[in-house]
């Protein structure tokens, strides 16, 4: 028998067959190079991990918990943790969240992947927002749901098509990220959430609220959420990614008694638990006091730099572009002419040494071109992204003078 790729391809599922790839992690590989700028990653700015006050919290977990730092552990995760969660919650949203319905997750990639598998079967329909988080997409694509795209606007997505779409499907899931949403750095308006509610209220749906960036926030602005309103029909992911470290991996779902229950089990099925070291370093970080001033740093750094962007943007790119200064988060997201293919645009601008995220992979509809783009400012200096957006602004102007 030959051993081929062909036959490698035919022991493959349907589900992983048909998953979208990672498009961004394909296109950094040509965009990663050390003179290129690059506004095409997602990440946090590492130059801001708090390295020194990490080594002390290990230094104390491991006097602390010593050889419960490399045992096996519970599967809801550790305790202290889940209860410093449920106290910040209270402190500064009022809401009575016990522990029990807060289960820590490998990232909160992994709680979507759970939540996938609870409770999406082979071509459940999902409304989603477009364009919406990839890494979303990829992981419910992958538990064979089929996508509702609801359009964005620049207060959340449109209420009108919301509501139509809703009753037009059988969706019973709404994946959302109400505050400062990847990909297009969009703060929900209050008033949108109480309308969404008003809908989905005792119907049969649940929202899933992806809450990443709610901490990165650069005004006063209340963060608006679903739980506010309809708490039993709201799902909320959360992470420290974005404003401790990513590397780690800890992130948390809080749910309802039933669904955690079933969480709890896909859990265990998927690895058990989360790497219980990891959690107690966290904890002992998190409990060390200055969390709150480093969380303020961060906002004020990316500010900065989104500042930068929107001013760069406002003097190098063609007047036709549109977008919304974001109010927090890591990404501004660009609406260009129609007449503009982001593809296109990508390869000429990385001939200029400059890299982006062309819109494409955030539709979930599957197109293959867009007129837009997502920038990232989280990872380079106010001078880095003045010269990239001035690089940018010459190539879309001479892309736009050829028409
Ligand atoms: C909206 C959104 N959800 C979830 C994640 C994944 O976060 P985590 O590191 O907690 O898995 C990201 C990461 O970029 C994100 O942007």
């Amino acid at each position: 028998m030959i051993i081929d790729s062909i036959y490698y391809q035919s022991l493959l599922t349907d589900r992983i067959k048909n998953a979208p790839r990672s498009f961004i992690r394909e296109i950094l590989k040509t965009a990663i190079s050390p003179d290129v700028i690059s506004f095409a990653g997602g990440l946090p700015n590492s130059k801001l991990f708090p390295v020194s006050d990490f080594q002390k919290a290990t230094n104390k977990a491991y006097e602390k918990y010593g050889v419960s730092l490399f045992q096996y552990s519970n599967t809801e995760g550790f305790l202290p943790l889940r209860e410093w969660i449920s106290k910040r919650y209270f402190e500064k949203n009022g809401w009575k969240i016990d522990s029990k319905n807060i289960l820590i997750t490998n990232g909160s990639q992994q709680g979507l992947d759970l939540l996938g598998k609870i409770l999406i079967n082979e071509k459940d329909e999902v409304l989603i927002e477009q364009p919406g988080y990839l890494g979303a997409i990829q992981s419910l694509a992958v538990q064979g749901a089929r996508f509702i795209s609801v359009p964005m606007d620049d207060e959340g997505v449109n209420l009108d098509i919301f509501e139509l779409k809703y009753f037009q499907s059988n969706s019973k899931l709404f994946y959302c990220v109400p505050a400062f949403q990847n990909p297009t750095g969009v703060l929900y308006s209050s008033e949108k959430i109480v309308q969404l509610s008003d809908i989905i209220r005792d119907r049969n749906m649940i929202v899933v609220e992806d809450t990443p960036y709610n901490d990165i926030s650069f005004t006063q602005h209340a963060i608006p959420s679903f739980y506010n309103h309809i708490p039993d029909q709201t799902i909320i992911l959360g992470s420290f990614s974005k404003t401790t470290v990513p590397g780690m991996r800890i992130g948390w779902i809080v749910a309802p008694d039933v669904l955690m229950d079933r969480l709890i089990v896909a859990k265990q099925a998927a690895d058990l638990h989360t790497d219980i070291s990891s959690q107690m370093i966290i904890y002992e970080y998190l409990t060390m006091g200055g969390n709150d001033k480093h969380i303020q740093h961060i906002c004020d750094v990316y500010s900065s730099q989104c500042n930068a962007m929107v001013k760069a943007i406002n003097e190098f790119f063609p007047e036709e572009v549109r977008f919304v200064v974001p109010k927090g988060g890591m990404f501004l997201w660009i609406n260009m002419p129609k007449s503009v293919s982001s593809l296109k645009l990508f390869h000429d601008t990385l001939a200029q040494k400059v890299a982006f995220v062309p819109g494409v992979p955030f539709y979930a509809d599957g197109r293959n071109d867009a007129s837009t783009m997502r920038l990232n400012f989280s990872c380079s200096d106010k001078e880095t992204i003045r010269e990239g957006i001035q690089r940018m602004g010459s190539v879309l102007e001479k892309m736009l003078n050829q028409e």
